[in-house]
């Protein structure tokens, strides 16, 4: 029996409309435009609304570029560390605002948990247990973040983006690395009720050598080289991090996806939202390989090679009406 593979069809953002600025940050916390810039590469990054707002707003975005009605998908597998609520999971409620069919669940591997999203999801595609499957990142990390702490306020933000996949004959995922080391678990936590806490020089080497050998292992299990990437897709954290990781990995800078200048770290929501920059930029074709890969608190990774459907066109990253937060 030939199991089915599964392809990316379309793909959808929501950002909430509030936009912080350095500028702004720099009037109310001791940091500077300076500090963010060098330090973290992040200009401005969008904050407000709900996991379950923006996943539904990306996630309808997703539905209509792959042009498919809601009920036509059957599972909807949604990665978030920020959930609206304890329980249920946040993607009942998505699952039921969009009208989508069949099943929903979360994943939290935090900012490696889109990947680990989509892998899940192209598993319940090629077991046959899912048709058409929406995978959503979505995180609200503002609403985690101490607003008085400058080591952490400057980075974390809040947006979703999404991908639909569907069955295919010519799978569109080559391969998969992912992992945790959950020795290092107390390096970047959040207690109920607390605020996030981070060993940031030790997450920044670990970001940095994790992902090299994730990616790298995902190259190699794909069967390709640095060279045959057309697109790379990192967490986007930190650009000083996304720029070593790239050096490392001999992929150069134009072929890397960048949006964290714009975005801050959104966690679970990062990498689709710099893929679809990239997609909706035109700088994807039919046919390229496209190489994926997530780190965060856990400490989680995850890499993926997937490759590329669609022909694209359209517009830059989508704010999303009716998200803005009213308590910041
Ligand atoms: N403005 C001005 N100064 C600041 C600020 C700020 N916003 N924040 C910290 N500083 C100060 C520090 O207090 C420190 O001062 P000191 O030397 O007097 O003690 C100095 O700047 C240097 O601080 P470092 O933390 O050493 O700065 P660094 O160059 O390491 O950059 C950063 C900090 C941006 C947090 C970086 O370490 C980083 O990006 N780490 C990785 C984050 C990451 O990848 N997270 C991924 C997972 S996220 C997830 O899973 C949800």
């Amino acid at each position: 029996m030939t199991l089915p593979g599964a392809v990316i069809t379309g793909w959808g953002t929501a950002l909430p409309d509030t936009v912080v600025t350095n500028a702004q940050l720099e009037a109310r916390l001791d940091t500077t435009d300076e500090w963010i810039v060098s330090r973290s590469g992040i200009r401005e990054r969008h904050v407000g609304g709900t996991v379950s707002t923006l996943a539904i707003d990306a996630g309808r975005r997703a539905l209509e570029r792959a042009g498919l009605a809601p009920e036509q998908v059957d599972l909807l597998v949604l990665a978030t560390c920020t959930p609206d609520l304890a329980v249920p999971a946040t993607s009942a409620a998505v699952h039921f605002a969009l009208g989508l069919s069949g099943g929903a669940f979360d994943v939290n591997a935090a900012c490696a948990g889109f990947v680990y999203a989509l892998v899940a999801a192209h598993g319940a595609v090629s077991c046959g247990a899912a048709q058409r499957v929406l995978v959503i990142g979505a995180d609200c990390v503002s609403l985690l973040t101490d607003p008085d702490d400058r080591a952490t306020a400057v980075l974390f933000a809040d947006g979703a983006g999404a991908v639909v996949l569907e069955p295919s004959d010519d799978d569109g995922l080559l391969a998969v690395d992912f992992g945790v080391d959950g020795s290092a678990h107390d390096l970047l936590t959040c207690a109920h009720g607390g605020y996030m806490e981070m060993e940031g020089k030790e997450v920044f080497r670990r970001a940095v050598r994790t992902t090299v050998d994730s990616a790298s292992r995902a190259l190699q299990r794909a069967n390709l080289t640095p060279d045959d990437i057309a697109l790379f897709v990192p967490h986007q954290a930190n650009l000083r991090i996304i720029e070593a990781v790239a050096s490392r990995l001999g992929v150069p800078m134009q072929r890397v996806a960048v949006v964290v200048d714009r975005t801050g770290n959104t966690s679970s929501a990062s990498v689709p939202l710099a893929l679809a920059d990239a997609s909706d930029a035109g700088r994807l074709r039919p046919g390229d390989h496209v190489l994926m890969s997530g780190f965060g608190a856990g400490m989680t990774w995850a890499s993926t090679v997937v490759r590329w459907n669609v022909d694209t066109a359209g517009s830059a990253l989508a704010s999303s009406p009716g998200t803005r937060g009213e308590k910041r």
